[in-house]
């Protein structure tokens, strides 16, 4: 194990590492896409202006949610847990995997490990892509602005949201984390539904 990592366990005491046996055979019970409506769902919505929006805030649920946020965030550090500030204190740095002295990598491994996420590309969202604190409509504007996404085409963002192995972990998480809703089929057709019913954003009042 790397000796940071350990340092870090032995110091916060892995306070709930024995806490999710109880809770485990309620999540078994729930279906797969247990908490995310599916496109079928939204059907008789008859305009069709009103239906695209509609998914966009069922997309919501996913991107608003803190597996997805805790790297999407306003500041210079991470997030953790519900939303609270990354502890210990570290940064984004130039690219995003931290700075010289203190990589994300030198505790992120390849996978989980206990209650640290793992992810071969763990590094945080660039700024501009930053969710935290946005509304759920100008986080569909920033998605959509390829001067903001990373030059990203519809096709191209349709398949990070749908493909992406960062995006997969949001339903993956340590035991400790609660998943995204749902699962990443289930939003990527969500979002391919969402972008052929014109990509509409909700109403800023509506939120
Ligand atoms: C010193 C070790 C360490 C370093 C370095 C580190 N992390 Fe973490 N990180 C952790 C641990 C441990 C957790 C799990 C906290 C918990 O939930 O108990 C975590 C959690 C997170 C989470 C929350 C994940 C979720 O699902 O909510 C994000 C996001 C994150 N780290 C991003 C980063 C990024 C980006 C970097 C590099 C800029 C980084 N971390 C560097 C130890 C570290
Ligand atoms: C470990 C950190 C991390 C996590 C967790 C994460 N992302 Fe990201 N996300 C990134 C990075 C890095 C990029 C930039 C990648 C690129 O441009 O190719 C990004 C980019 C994106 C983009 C591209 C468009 C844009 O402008 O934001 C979308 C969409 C996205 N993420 C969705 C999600 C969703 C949905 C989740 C949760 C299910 C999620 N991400 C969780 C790190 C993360």
């Amino acid at each position: 194990m790397r000796p940071l990592l350990l340092l870090l366990l032995v110091a916060t005491g892995c306070d709930d590492c024995g806490a999710t046996d109880e809770a485990e055979p309620v999540a078994e019970a729930l279906p797969a896409s247990a908490g995310l409506r599916s496109v079928a769902d939204f059907a008789d919505i008859a305009d069709e202006r009103e239906r695209s929006a509609a998914l966009f805030e069922e997309m919501g649920k996913v991107l608003l949610h803190p597996r997805c946020v805790n790297c999407h965030p306003a500041g210079e550090r991470p997030l953790q847990r519900a939303g609270e500030p990354h502890q210990p204190h570290v940064v984004r740095g130039e690219d995003g995997h931290g700075a010289p002295g203190l990589p994300c990598a030198s505790c992120h491994g390849e996978a989980n490990f206990l209650t640290v996420p793992g992810n071969p590309h763990w590094h945080l969202a660039p700024a501009e892509m930053a969710w935290e604190g946005e509304t759920l409509a100008a986080i569909c504007e920033q998605i959509q602005d390829e001067s903001r996404n990373g030059g990203k085409s519809m096709d191209e963002l349709l398949e990070h949201m749908a493909e992406d192995e960062l995006v997969a972990y949001g339903w993956e998480p340590p035991e400790h984390l609660e998943p995204a809703p749902g699962n990443q089929a289930l939003f990527g057709q969500l979002a391919r539904e969402w972008a052929a019913t014109g990509a509409h954003c909700p109403r800023e009042a509506a939120e």
